[in-house]
């Protein structure tokens, strides 16, 4: 029988995740040979599929429209109930004939964390994993767990079965380019370098829109909501790459801590919470007509450090918003000349543009071309996609490939999910009824009462 030096065995392997993200990144990466041409992909469900109807189904519900032939080939289906310890023993004899001594092998836990106690006691239980090889490695996402303790919790579970380094966080906003370049962008440019800091920064804006609604996902978002959602994982890991100080070395230890450091000093104000729902939640198939889970947040916080204090950061985030667009801005102070001068000047700002184009833009004052003395706001814009040569990878491109190849930066280490949840913990006691909106403009003007800051 063939052996493999790659196998990816999904948990899990009929969910949404896995339709839209994970098959898509695995053919890509097959096809561009960025993992093993012995690669196996083991897909776990408890449906009765063939290989053919299972991968049939899928491409339907991710609408995958490439790689087909690819996936064919890589995947196997396996139907098993992953709650009961019956069906790993014929699981363990299955991925036991087809690997060698060195095959990496990743174990994908594409299912709710209810079901990790269960999964994980039984892959250690019986042998498919064994604690402390680093050739076996456990992935999966959020939500980990949903306050603090219920995380400390699974992440206790976790380290009972499994050694930290076999463990793999994902936070699919740090496979982003553009996420990715922040610490480039602002460790390797003097002119960044120079300002970044509380004397020229005036205020930074992270922000997350989408135009979406929930898409089905009634069962954890009502549970969730906008600030479990986006900001206690993503707008929080933008937050730290932001307000980081230079780390030792750009090993994942080094970067880690001092993402870590930020978190640890984030306030933020009570006073300038909004929490809002857009109109229609309640018409959402299985959301209660009475919920008052939040599907945008708006926060003013803080970064207590040398570098940040007193410079607000205003973190947004919601869906069916006015359009889809993840984007973080840096505004700097004026000059004093500028101050002095009665013209109508804008500040600096630099924009990192996370999605859906990435890239960089720097907004400057420049004289309007011809004879007249007028000044506009230009901005110089670097499009990373135009650049690009070939197609650029997703976020899950990266980030398995990372795993495979052991690279640990890009994932969350359990002391930056420890100190956000504890943020987002304490944010949740000033939690209030949300504001009903029908879309961006019913909220933008509340945010500019309440701050005095327009936000984009
Ligand atoms: C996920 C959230 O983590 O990120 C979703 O659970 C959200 O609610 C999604 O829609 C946004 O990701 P992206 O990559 O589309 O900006």
């Amino acid at each position: 029988m063939m052996v493999y030096d790659l196998i990816i065995t999904i948990f899990g392997a009929t969910g949404d995740l896995t339709s839209r993200k994970l098959l898509p990144a695995f053919a890509k990466l097959y096809g561009e040979k960025q993992i093993p041409e012995k690669t196996k992909i083991i897909a776990l469900g408890r449906r009765p599929y063939t290989d053919e109807s299972y991968l049939e189904t899928m491409m339907q519900a991710g609408k995958i429209t490439q790689g087909e032939e690819i996936l064919k080939e890589l995947v196997t289906y396996f139907p098993m109930e992953i709650t009961e310890e019956d069906g790993y023993k014929p699981l363990v004899s299955m991925v036991e004939s087809l690997k060698h001594q060195e095959t990496r092998e990743l174990y994908y836990l594409a299912i709710g964390p209810e079901l990790f106690p269960i999964v994980t006691k039984y892959m250690n239980q019986s042998s498919l994993v064994i604690q402390g090889n680093a050739n076996q490695s456990i992935v999966f996402e959020k939500p980990f767990g949903h306050d603090l303790e219920s995380a400390r919790a699974i992440n206790e579970m976790l380290w009972r079965y499994f050694d930290e380094k076999q463990i793999y966080r994902i936070d699919h906003y740090l496979g982003k380019e553009m996420i990715q370049n922040i610490m480039m962008v602002r460790f390797a440019n003097r002119i960044f370098e120079e300002i970044w800091h509380n004397r020229s920064i005036k205020n930074i804006k992270i922000i997350a829109k989408e135009t979406e609604g929930i898409l089905g996902r009634a069962g954890y978002y009502d549970q969730s909501g906008a600030l479990k959602d986006m900001v206690q994982s993503h707008l929080l890991q933008m937050l730290s790459l932001i307000a980081m100080e230079p780390p030792l070395s750009y090993f994942s230890d080094d970067v880690k801590d001092e993402k870590v450091k930020v978190l640890k000093h984030v306030t933020f104000d009570k006073d300038s919470l909004i929490f809002g729902q857009y109109k229609g939640y309640h018409d959402e198939s299985n959301i209660p007509k009475d919920s008052q889970t939040e599907t945008f947040v708006f926060l003013k916080a803080f970064v207590n450090t040398p570098r940040f204090k007193g410079v607000p950061f205003y973190l947004m985030t919601g869906k069916k918003l006015d359009k889809k667009e993840s984007l973080i801005i840096i505004e700097f102070e004026e000059t004093s000349e500028q101050r002095k001068w009665n013209l109508p000047l804008s500040t600096n700002k630099l924009y990192i543009k996370i999605a859906p184009l990435d890239g960089v833009g720097l907004v400057l004052n420049s004289k309007v071309p011809g004879l007249r003395d007028d000044v506009e706001e230009v901005e110089l814009e670097y499009c990373i996609a135009c650049h690009a040569v070939g197609n650029l990878s997703e976020a899950y491109e990266k980030l398995i490939k990372d795993i495979t190849g052991h690279h640990k930066t890009l994932f969350t280490r359990w002391d930056e999910i420890e100190f956000s949840w504890s943020l987002i913990d304490h944010i949740k006691k000033y939690q209030k009824e949300p504001i009903s909106y029908q879309d961006y403009e019913d909220l933008k003007p509340l945010i500019q009462d309440l701050t005095g800051e327009l936000m984009p």
